[in-house]
This record gives C-alpha cells, structure tokens and sequence, in this order.
C-alpha cells in the first residue's frame, strides 16, 4: 500500500492547490470533455509492468541492478517516426550491453520516451518582434511556430499526444517481443558508429566477451537466456501537465491502489517539485515509483517533506532521487542531501543526471553542455556515493540515436563551430551516438574500478 488517504486523495485533489507550469486554456468546457475522452481510453501501460518496476528500482537501491534512463529532453509529434524509435532503442540497448558488462548488474532500460510532451518554461509569454504571445510548452500544449494560432494552447493536443505515445508503446513492445533485443544478436543495434569511432574496438571487444558468456550460460543450464532474462523496457516522463496524468489516473480494485496508466515511472521536474504544491500532491496518490529532480536550490527542509509526503512509509522501489547539480557543485552539495536522506532512514534510489547542471551558453546564444562536464559529473557521483556508503543506482540522460551536434566533446572533438552543422534539438542539447557510447563506456570503466556494492 502506498499509504494514500482515500478521503482526502483522488486524482483531482491538485486542482485546489497552486499549479504552475500549467497552460491557461480559453475553452474550459472544451477542456473537460478531452479529458473525460482520454480518461476513457486504455491505458498504456499495466499495473502489473509498473509492480515489477518497483521490484527494479528496489534491487537497484541494493546494487543488484542498474537503471539507465535516457531520451529527448522533449519528443515532437513529427519525430514519432519507426526511424526514431527504432535508433533511440538501439543507443539504449547498445549502452546497456556495455554498462552491463561494466557493472555486472542487470541493467534496467527506462526511455524518456512516449509521453515526454510537455516541458515547464521560464517565462509564461514569449515576445518577439514587439509581438508577444504564450510560450511554447511542448507539443502536448501548443505549436512551436510563433503565430497567435498556433501559440495557443489547444486541448485537442492532449488526445493527439496520447496517441502518439500509444503508438511508441506499441512499437517498442512490438520490437522487443519480436527478438530485436535478442542478446545474441547486438548486430541488430550497430549504429554507424561501429565504423567511425574511436570507442568502436571497445565496444566490439565486450559484444565477443558476452556473446561467448551467453553460450557458456546456455550450454550449462540448458536454458535460452532469453527465457531466463526477458530484455524489459519501461517508459517514462516528467509529470508536469496534470490534466494529462489526472485523466488516466485509475484506481484498480484488485490491487486497492491508484495508478497512472501513461507511463510505468513519471518524474517530478525540479521547477515543480514545491512540498506544498499541486505536482505532489498529484504523485503522492499513485502506486507508480516516483522520481524527484534534486538541484542546488534545495532546501533541507523542502526535501525532507518531499521524501516524507512521496514515501510515508519508507517503501522500497517508490522513489528515485534524481540529483542535478552540475559537475562544479556536486562536490559541496551532494554529500548534504546523503546526509539527510540517512537520517530520515527512507529507503530511496539515487541517480545521477548529469545533464541539467551543466547546461551553458555558448556565443551566439546556443545551449550546449560539454561531455568532460557530463563524465565528470558521474565520476563525482559514484565517488561521493562510495564515500558515504550510499549507492548510485542510475544514470538520467538526455540522448538521441542521431549524429547531432548538440553537445561538444567526444571522440571526434566537435567543438562550438560544429555546433550549427546538426543542432536539431528545440530544447536542451543531447548526447549524440556516439557520445552516449562514450558515457556509457566510462561508467562501465568507473564500475569496473569500483567493488560492486
Ligand atoms: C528535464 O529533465 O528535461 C528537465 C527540465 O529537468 P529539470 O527539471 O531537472 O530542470
Ligand atoms: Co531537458
């Protein structure tokens, strides 16, 4: 049980508190009717999926497993493509083989993926050219082009994302079922990066190691390891826009719980992540595990009652603390936040992003954040973790299968010219291919370095 007050809560219980980050819509009515249709809807995923998530997440906060979540910082309706599932599949599966390997822990493969529609902002409007007009919130809210029509936030889109997410869902699980993340066959997932890069030898040196592991393991046991290790995938995003989670928010008899059916894992972003606002109220209802972005800001005091309200009876596999304080503050931070959480004596999964702290501006105004920021930040994570006798269970990436230009660093030294050649994102800048392969490669390293827990 996750401990709910079933008089006080109900998937609506938010509405009476402050909800920010959330679009103003002209049309209420209209806005109801979208979610009572999405609310009837199936769902996307199953209660019995997001049990054994929790199950995940609980062995990763012992060191028996190792979660890897990655993806678009946002995902656009027109990049719901097969091509693009089919390669962000491919950089998580690759990275997980080599992290695997590194670790000698399952690897559980989570993907901002199917549901990553929506994206908080700094500024409620947006004023270009003396026009000013809503912000763009992601493809979930409103359109990216700056006209007063497509600014405004369309309730239709919430349906639109809802399907586009049922349609990602359905092909990754088709995918999977159908053998392409066979172990045997890692051949499926190369990328061109087997050819280009430095990291290319490495990585084909541990698909050889596992492959003979694999036959070693079925030649004695006499079992296929696919039926002894069935490769999962789990879906995540940032529960921000709380109508969307609201409306497919179920409660299931058989289980005497809520769940949100969109995703097995939302997570808290750090601009909403307020004790007494609506976002917590929100996640402090459902059965889902739960990840809270942990930044610099923080305070003692806020954290404490968010680990008290998300996980009032110190439960295992509930919630993930996603820390984000960028490579130059995670050594005076991080050990404060250790520290509380051991007094507290809640059991909590600790992962690391190492993205959303290093994020800079470069000289004609493009975001982009450097490799050896984002590497030495999960160094220092795993170290200050050692130290303190705590564990680092994940990694939180934003990634693409894609050859961008987004992040500088790496293999092939892409600096801040390169950054115009491929800059695609319409958000935060992503690992490309072959950087991912580069962070998966060094955490495998750091791991290989560092006793298992
Ligand atoms: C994100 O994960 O894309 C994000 C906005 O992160 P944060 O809430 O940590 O800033
Ligand atoms: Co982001």
């Amino acid at each position: 049980m996750s401990g709910t007050d079933k008089a006080t809560w109900h998937p609506d219980s938010w509405q009476g508190l402050p909800a920010i980050q959330q679009p103003v819509y002209a049309d209420s009515a209209h806005v109801d009717r979208v979610v009572a249709r999405l609310g009837k809807l199936p769902p996307l995923v199953t209660s019995w999926e997001i049990e054994a998530l929790r199950e995940k997440i609980a062995a990763a906060q012992k060191g028996r497993a190792f979660i890897l979540q990655g993806g678009d910082c946002a995902e656009n309706f027109d990049e719901c493509t097969s091509e693009n599932i089919v390669r962000k599949l491919k950089i998580l599966l690759q990275m997980s083989v080599v992290m695997t390997a590194g670790l000698t822990r399952p690897i559980i493969r989570i993907g901002r993926m199917a549901g990553q529609f929506a994206k908080p902002r700094s500024a409620a409007m947006e004023t270009r050219g003396g026009e000013t007009l809503p912000s763009y919130r992601g493809d979930l809210v409103n359109r990216m082009t700056f006209n007063s029509n497509d600014r405004e936030p369309d309730p239709e889109l919430l349906l639109r994302g809802y399907e586009r997410a049922a349609l990602t869902v359905n092909f990754i699980r088709s995918l999977i079922d159908g053998g392409f993340a066979d172990l045997h066959h890692p051949e499926n997932w190369d990328l061109d990066f087997v050819s280009h890069s430095a990291s290319a030898v490495e990585y084909h040196h541990l698909v050889e190691r596992i492959a003979d592991s694999l036959d070693f393991f079925e030649s004695i046991t006499g079992t296929k390891i696919n039926q002894a290790q069935r490769v999962d995938f789990y879906t995540s995003h940032e529960a921000l826009h709380l109508l969307y989670e609201q409306a497919q928010t179920r409660f299931l008899d058989h289980r005497n719980e809520w769940y949100n059916l969109t995703t097995h894992f939302p997570w808290v972003g750090m601009r909403t992540a307020d004790p007494d606002g609506a976002h917590i109220e929100y996640c402090r209802g459902i059965r889902n595990p739960i990840g809270i972005k942990v930044g610099n800001g923080i305070t003692d005091e806020d954290l404490q009652r968010l680990i008290v309200t998300l996980n009032p009876n110190g439960e295992e596999g509930r919630l993930v603390l996603i820390h984000r304080f960028g490579a130059g503050h995670i050594d005076e931070q991080l050990p404060r936040i250790i520290r509380i959480v051991n007094d507290l004596e809640v059991p909590v999964l600790w992962m690391c992003d190492p993205m959303h702290g290093n994020t800079e501006s470069v000289t004609g105004g493009r975001k982009t954040r450097r490799l050896v920021n984002i590497i030495s930040e999960i160094e220092s994570a795993f170290r200050i973790h050692d130290e303190a006798g705590t564990i680092l269970g994940g990694v939180h990436l934003e990634l693409t299968g894609e050859h961008v230009t987004e992040c500088v660093g790496g293999a092939r030294g892409l600096n801040e010219q390169d950054l115009e050649k491929a800059y695609l994102t319409q958000v935060d800048p992503r690992l490309n291919y072959e950087q991912a392969m580069e962070v998966a490669l060094r955490i495998a390293d750091r791991a290989t370095a560092t006793p298992a827990a």
